[in-house]
């Protein structure tokens, strides 16, 4: 651990250990209590492919939420930003991320990274889960595999999110089939990956749509633009402002306590911590991108 961005990132993990605050495990999705509230991880990778790794790094997790931001990306590259937002709205709605979030008559999601919004874009993607996975593998630089205890344990308990497709089959706004919709996003969002994993999807979106070790595109540059808009709006739910208030960079979060955080043209992090606050977000993930973008300046504005 010679070089000072391990060192820095390894002082910064013992501290947010001791400091942040407490948090649970999420428990909607029974599966997900079963993990182990000590691992935390944190990687950072430059846009050139250069990593920094400190404690659990290589733990694996389900994605989750975080799979939105890529799903969107994916949808982008497919049908373009006006076909896509004329389906979802790109409002940071301030709500909570399992929010009943729809306009009303229309039933279109204001905010494409809740889970209705998310749901809706899953649709939108050519070719369902199989595109799905190969999108979100070009993105990590690795193929990825499904926790199939994890999609089973959501699929068996995700009323609310059936209750939200429902809604939108409705109105109008959702054309696919409910229950074939579902299924491929609850597989997305039990997709493993690694706290390094996210380092590097993250580090593909600073490097605007670059895979940072390969070089090989994986998006264009204006997807990976407009994808770092969304998440910079609404990729921490209703704490999305105090977020960017606090530390000023494009992210997402997930339930299974992964965040990840972007600072375009220079590098990616992927954190991973399973205890959650009120929000849903991680809060050591959290802590630990507070002061690392006070501690080196990285806040966007
Ligand atoms: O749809 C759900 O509820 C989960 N599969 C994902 C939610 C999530 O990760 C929200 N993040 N904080």
């Amino acid at each position: 651990m010679s070089d000072p961005i391990t060192r820095a990132l390894d002082a910064l993990r013992r501290e947010c250990i001791d400091e942040a605050g407490e948090g649970a495990l999420a428990d909607y999705i029974p599966e997900l209590s079963r993990a182990d509230p000590s691992q935390f991880g944190i990687v950072l990778e430059s846009h050139e492919g250069d990593a920094y790794a400190v404690g659990d790094a290589t733990a694996p997790f389900t994605i989750q939420s975080i799979s939105k931001p890529f799903v969107h990306a994916l949808a982008l590259e497919d049908l373009g930003l006006d076909a896509v937002y004329a389906r979802v709205g790109a409002e940071p709605s301030g709500e909570p991320f399992n929010a009943i979030s729809l306009e009303p008559g229309t039933g279109r999601p204001a905010n494409p990274l809740v889970n209705a919004g998310a749901i809706l874009t899953t649709s939108l993607v050519r070719g369902g889960f199989e595109r799905i996975a190969a999108g979100l593998s070009a993105f990590a630089g690795r193929p990825l595999e499904v926790d199939e205890a994890v999609f089973a344990s959501e699929r068996r308990t995700g009323d609310r999110n059936r209750a939200i497709a429902h809604l939108m089959r409705g109105a109008g706004s959702l054309r696919g089939d409910v229950d074939e919709v579902l299924d491929t996003y609850f597989r997305q969002c039990a997709l493993i990956v690694t706290a390094a994993d996210l380092a590097v999807m993250a580090a593909t979106l600073a490097n605007a749509g670059r895979d940072p070790v390969s070089g090989a595109r994986v998006v264009g540059e204006e997807t990976a633009q407009h994808v770092l808009s969304v998440m910079a709006m609404c990729g921490m739910y209703d704490s999305a402002g105090a977020w960017m208030l606090r530390v000023g960079l494009p992210a997402k979060s997930g339930v299974s306590g992964g965040v990840l955080a972007v600072s375009p043209g220079q590098f990616g992090i992927g954190l991973f911590s399973p205890p959650l606050d009120a929000t849903g977000n991680s809060v050591r993930g959290v802590l630990a991108c507070e002061r690392l973008a006070a501690r080196f300046g990285l806040h966007l504005l």
